[in-house]
């Protein structure tokens, strides 16, 4: 079975495409590399002594999707392409929503006519409003309150029309919470350009001195160390997931799955976690909250054990 990854280079891209691997698929990637580098695929292909087709081009391109449909029998597809920054969300809205919406739209219309209707969907913890109960299950309500959260939640509307309009697709949405590690190979993991925003890898820059000094963003929120908690999943737990459930959503229709790990952990938790378990210094200081954020977020993952059969099983220590 051949798989398209796109966006494969990328961060959950790669870790994903050596469980596809690893379970013996086909695997062609489509990524423009905005946010990636070519060797990351390299290495995969060490990890895993597989080979990967690589195409360097966008999503948006209507014309080199046809191509690499016409040059590969694709079944399945994994949409990982997309812009992911929140702030530079709010900042350009119009490239967030050509590039995820516009993208992912061009990308269906060429599965559409190339027949293929199996399609796994790279979605977030984000697309819940900020008023929902500390444990999220699936069907609480929805509402993005940022540009890149709409992109998401539009697109996951946009699927659920499309599954209405012709019931023969078969649509897996994902809903990320925090994805933080790495391969234990130690040669991918996540290498994002320029100033991260999000908390792990600014971790590892402060760590490597390439930052002076983690922010942050608020100690008074009404949780037990007073920063903000979440749900952080190993990343190779999540790139499973995919596996799991391009098997196990096998029947025409939308399924919808968290997957988190159920249980929160706070910013400082995750700074002293990185002291203990690589012996060095993170340097930090509190800032005031950034805007946006909320107190506490975490997953209900019962669905997920229940549908796909799925735990995660790395805990704080080994993320
Ligand atoms: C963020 C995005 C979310 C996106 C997800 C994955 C926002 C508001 N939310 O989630 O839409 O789906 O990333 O890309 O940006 N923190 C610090 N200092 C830092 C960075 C983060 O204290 O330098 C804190 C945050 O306040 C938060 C926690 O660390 O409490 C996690 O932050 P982050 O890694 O950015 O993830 P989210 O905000 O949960």
């Amino acid at each position: 079975m051949s798989i398209l990854v796109t966006g494969g280079a990328g961060y959950i891209g790669t870790h994903t495409c050596v469980e596809l691997l690893k379970e013996n698929y086909e695997v062609v990637v489509i990524d423009n590399l905005s946010n990636a580098k070519k060797e990351a695929l390299n290495r995969v292909e060490k990890i895993t002594k597989k080979p990967i087709k690589f195409y360097q081009d966008t999503v948006l391109n209507e014309s080199a999707l046809e191509h690499i449909f016409q040059e590969n029998r694709i079944d399945c597809v994994v949409h990982f392409a997309g812009l992911k920054a929140v702030g530079e969300s709010v900042s350009n809205p119009l490239l967030y929503y050509e590039n995820n919406v516009k993208g992912t739209i061009t990308l269906l219309k060429v599965m559409k006519k190339f027949n293929c209707k199996n399609f796994v969907f790279s979605s977030s913890a984000t697309v819940y409003t900020a008023e929902n109960p500390i444990l999220i299950n699936e069907d609480e309500p929805l509402g993005a309150n940022n540009p890149y959260g709409r992109t998401k939640l539009f697109i996951e509307y946009m699927l659920k029309d499309l599954y209405a309009s012709d019931s023969s697709w078969n649509i897996a949405i994902l809903r990320y919470f925090n994805p933080i590690g790495a391969h234990p190979s130690g040669l991918i993991g996540e290498n994002p350009n320029g100033i991260p925003n999000n908390l792990m890898p600014y971790i590892m820059k402060v760590a490597t001195g390439e930052l002076p000094c983690l922010g942050v963003f608020g100690d008074d929120y009404d949780t037990p160390d007073g920063t903000g908690v979440r749900d952080y999943i190993h990343v190779v737990d999540l790139a499973k997931g995919h596996v799991l459930a391009i098997e196990k959503y096998s029947e025409p229709g939308v399924h919808i799955c968290n997957l988190g790990t159920g249980v929160g952990y706070s910013v400082l938790d995750i700074v002293k976690a990185f002291e203990r378990v690589n012996g060095v210094k993170i340097n930090y200081e509190i800032k005031d909250r950034r805007p946006g954020d909320i107190a506490t977020c975490y997953a209900d993952p019962s669905r997920a054990k229940k549908e796909l059969g799925w735990v995660a099983t790395r805990g704080i220590d080994e993320m």
